[in-house]
C-alpha cells in the first residue's frame, strides 16, 4: 500500500523544503516572527522576485572539471561566498540557539555575524566555535556605555569585524508580531543585554521600549572607530549617496541590505540596489549583499553584479529549526553545491572569473 511521505521524512533538496518544514513545525508566533516583513511585505517579497528578472549569459566549452569556489572576506579565506546574516533569537528555532549556528558556520568554514539580539552571550558563541570566523553585529543603544562595552568585549573575544546596522532607528511595523503580541518566551533572554536592562519592563521584543538610539548619525562611525581597531562593516545601505558617505567615513565593508524587508516597506530589492552601490564604491570597500538568497544561482547573480559575498538570514533559521547545527549545515551544503553547479553551467571555474558579463536583466 502506498502512503504519501510525511514532510519530516522528505528528502531536503532545496531551501524551500526547509522553509516548509519550519512553517509546519515551529510554533506560530516564532514562524510569524521569522517570516515577517514590514507592512504589506512588498519589499520582502521583491527581494526574492527580483532574482527572477535577471538572466545568465552562459559561456560554453570552458573546462569546468576543476572548480575553485573559495574567496576572501577582508583577507580571511572562506570556503564559498555565503555567510550567515545577523538574526536575533536563535533559541526560538533550536534549543542550543546561536551556539549551534556558530558550530555550523565553523564546520563549513564561512563567516557568522552574531546579532546583538542573540539568545546566547558573546562568550558562549565564541566558546562554541573557537577559532571560527565571526563578526559581531551592533545596534547602538541610547545607553552608549552598553554599546561600548559590547564592542570591546567582541574585540577581546576574537570577533574579527564589527557590523553596524544602520536601518533600524525604530523597529518596522510587522503586523503579525503586533497581532500575536510577540514576546520572547520567559525562559529565553537577550543574553548580551541581560545585565544592562535588569529590572526594566521588556515589552518590545524582550527589550525595554525605545532602548535603541534613533539619533545615530555618520559621526558615530568615528565614535566606533575610537572604540575599536576592528574593521567596520556598515549594514543596510541601499543608495549610491550613502555608499559614498560610507567610504568617506572609512568603513571597510558595506552590506547592501533592507533588513529582509522588515524595516521600510517600499524600498528596493537588494539585488537591484547592489548595482548603484558597487558603481559608487569603485573598489574602495568590499560590498556584500543580503536578502532573498534562496538558491545557488542567486549567489552567482549577486557576485556577477559585484558583491564579494552574500549572507542568508531566514534560510539559516529554517536550517536550525530542522535539525540545529546539522540542519544549518545541510542548508549551507545545498547552497554551496547549487552555487558550484551554477558556476560550472555558466562556464566559470573560479570565483575570480565571475563578472558583470555573466548576467542580463530580463526584458520580460
Ligand atoms: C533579521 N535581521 C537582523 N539584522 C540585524 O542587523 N540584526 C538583527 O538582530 C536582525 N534580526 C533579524 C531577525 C529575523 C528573524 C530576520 C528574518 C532578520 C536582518 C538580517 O540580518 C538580514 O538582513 C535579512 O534576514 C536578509 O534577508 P533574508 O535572507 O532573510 O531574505
Amino acid at each position: 500500500m502506498w502512503f504519501p511521505k510525511q514532510l519530516s521524512e522528505m528528502a531536503m533538496v532545496c531551501l524551500s523544503d526547509f522553509e516548509a518544514y519550519a512553517k509546519k513545525y515551529l510554533p506560530k508566533t516564532a514562524w510569524d516572527f521569522f517570516a515577517a516583513g514590514a507592512d504589506d511585505g512588498t519589499t520582502r517579497d521583491d527581494n526574492i522576485l527580483a532574482y527572477k528578472r535577471i538572466r545568465f549569459r552562459p559561456r560554453m566549452l570552458r573546462d569546468v572539471s576543476v572548480m575553485d569556489i573559495r574567496t576572501k572576506l577582508l583577507g580571511t579565506e572562506i570556503s564559498f561566498p555565503v555567510g550567515i546574516a545577523p538574526t536575533g533569537f536563535h533559541q526560538l528555532a533550536w534549543p542550543d540557539g546561536e551556539k549551534s549556528t556558530a558550530r555550523a558556520a565553523k564546520a563549513m568554514n564561512i563567516c557568522y555575524i552574531a546579532s546583538t539580539y542573540s539568545t546566547s552571550s558573546l562568550e558562549e558563541i565564541s566558546a562554541a566555535a573557537p577559532g571560527g570566523f565571526q563578526w559581531f553585529q551592533l545596534y547602538i543603544h541610547r545607553n552608549r556605555a552598553v554599546s561600548k562595552q559590547l564592542v570591546q568585549q567582541a574585540e577581546a573575544l576574537g570577533f574579527q569585524g564589527l557590523v553596524l546596522t544602520a536601518d533600524l532607528p525604530y523597529t518596522g511595523k510587522r503586523r503579525d508580531d503586533v497581532r500575536n503580541g510577540f514576546r520572547l518566551p520567559p525562559h529565553m533572554s537577550l543574553k548580551n543585554l541581560e545585565a544592562a536592562f535588569e529590572g526594566d519592563d521588556r515589552s518590545e521584543y524582550g527589550l525595554p521600549p525605545n532602548s535603541l538610539d534613533p539619533s545615530v548619525t555618520w559621526n558615530d562611525i568615528y565614535w566606533l572607530q575610537s572604540l575599536t581597531r576592528l574593521p567596520i562593516i556598515l549594514k543596510g545601505i541601499l543608495t549610491k549617496e550613502d555608499a559614498e558617505l560610507a567610504v568617506r567615513h572609512g568603513v571597510q565593508g558595506i552590506i547592501v541590505s533592507n533588513h529582509g524587508g522588515r524595516q521600510l516597506d517600499g524600498g528596493p530589492a537588494t539585488i537591484d540596489a547592489l548595482v548603484e552601490v558597487v558603481e559608487a564604491v569603485q573598489g574602495r570597500a568590499e560590498v556584500y549583499l543580503d536578502g532573498g538568497i534562496r538558491k545557488g544561482s542567486d549567489v552567482l547573480k549577486a557576485l556577477a553584479l559585484g558583491a564579494k559575498c552574500v549572507f542568508i538570514g531566514r534560510p539559516a533559521l529554517w536550517g536550525l529549526a530542522y535539525k540545529g547545527e546539522e540542519g544549518l549545515q545541510d542548508v549551507l551544503r545545498i547552497l554551496r553545491d547549487e552555487f558550484r553547479l551554477s558556476m560550472a553551467l555558466t562556464g566559470c571555474s573560479s570565483v575570480s572569473e565571475i563578472g558583470r558579463q555573466l548576467v542580463q536583466f530580463s526584458k520580460l
